[in-house]
C-alpha cells in the first residue's frame, strides 16, 4: 500500500497528462508562513510550526494522489539557527519527536525517506535518527519525500565542491554532471515545480543549482492553510506553463 491509497488510488505515472493536464514528477515546497500563521491567531509561534508538521501528511498524501514521484520539503535552513534559541530548539525537538512518532506509518505506506542538508552539524542522537529512518525506508518505491533540514543551496555547492577538490578531480573533468552528482541525493531529479507559500517570491537559499529551469509558484496561503486544492492549484498552474530551457517551443513557427 501506498500513502496515496489512503484516499483515492488515482496514482498517475509521473510526467504522464492527467485530466487536468501535466503533472510535475518532482515538487520542492518552501514551506513558510508557519509564524504568521500561529501569530494570526493570538498564538505562540510554535504552534504554527506544530500545525505546519501536521500538513505535511495531508499534503504528501496528496502530492501521491497526483502522480507526483519526488516532494522535497524546506523544514530548516542553514540560516534558520539565527532564530531565537527556543524556536530553533523547538525545531529540532519537532524533527525528533516526529521521527520517533511518523516514521513508522511512512514505511507502512511504502514512502522512501531521503535527507538533504549538512547532517553533521545537527545533535548525533538527531542525525542517527535521520540515518535510521532514511536506512529502514530505501527499499520503499512509493513517493520519495526528500527533507530539507539545515540545508541551504551555497552550502550545499561549497560542500561538493570541497569533496571533488578532495577527490583529485582535474579541473578539465569538471562539468555540470560531475557537480551535479555531488549535490542531491543520488538518483533524485532537479525539482519541475518549486512552491512557496505564504506569499513571498523569494528562493532563500533553497536548491539554487537544482532549481535552474524549475517553475515557480508563490501562493499566499500560509503552510499550515495549504491543503489538497492548494496542491491542485499549484499542479493546475504548472501544467499551463511552456517551458523551454533557454531553448525554443517545437511547434513555434520560425
Ligand atoms: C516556515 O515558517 C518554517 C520554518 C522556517 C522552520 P516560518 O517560521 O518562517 O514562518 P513565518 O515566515 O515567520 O511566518
Ligand atoms: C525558508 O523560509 C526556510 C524554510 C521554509 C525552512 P524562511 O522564513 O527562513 O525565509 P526568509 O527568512 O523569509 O527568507
Ligand atoms: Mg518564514
Amino acid at each position: 500500500m501506498t500513502i496515496a491509497d489512503q484516499k483515492q488510488p488515482t496514482a498517475k505515472a509521473p510526467g504522464s497528462k492527467s485530466p487536468r493536464g501535466l503533472i510535475p514528477a518532482h515538487v520542492a515546497i518552501i514551506m513558510d508562513g508557519n509564524g504568521r500563521w500561529a501569530e494570526a491567531r493570538q498564538q505562540p509561534r510554535t504552534e504554527g510550526h506544530v500545525a505546519g508538521l501536521e500538513n505535511i501528511r495531508r499534503v504528501l498524501r496528496h502530492l501521491e494522489n497526483r502522480g507526483v514521484s519526488y516532494a522535497t520539503i524546506f523544514a530548516f535552513s542553514t540560516e534558520n539557527w539565527t532564530r531565537p534559541q527556543g524556536e530553533v530548539s523547538f525545531l529540532l525537538e519537532l524533527l525528533a519527536e516526529s521521527l520517533k512518532t511518523e516514521v513508522g506509518d511512512l514505511h507502512e505506506n511504502n514512502v522512501r525517506i531521503l535527507h538533504q542538508g549538512r547532517l553533521a552539524e545537527l545533535p548525533p542522537e538527531l542525525s542517527k535518527e535521520i540515518a535510521a529512518a532514511v536506512e529502514l525506508t530505501s527499499k520503499n518505491d512509493g513517493i520519495t519525500l526528500i527533507v530539507a533540514f539545515n540545508y541551504g543551496g551555497r552550502a550545499e555547492i561549497v560542500d561538493a565542491a570541497k569533496r571533488l577538490i578532495e577527490s583529485g578531480v582535474s579541473a578539465d573533468k569538471l562539468d555540470e554532471e560531475s557537480f551535479a552528482r555531488e549535490m542531491s541525493p543520488p538518483g533524485v531529479p532537479d525539482p519541475d515545480l518549486v512552491v512557496r507559500t505564504s506569499g513571498e517570491f523569494r528562493i532563500s537559499n533553497f536548491l539554487l543549482w537544482q532549481s535552474a529551469y524549475s517553475e515557480f509558484y508563490s501562493t499566499p496561503a500560509p503552510w499550515p492553510e495549504f491543503d489538497e486544492a492548494e496542491v491542485d492549484k499549484a499542479i493546475e498552474a504548472f501544467s499551463n506553463r511552456k517551458r523551454k530551457f533557454g531553448g525554443i517551443l517545437a511547434d513555434r513557427p520560425e
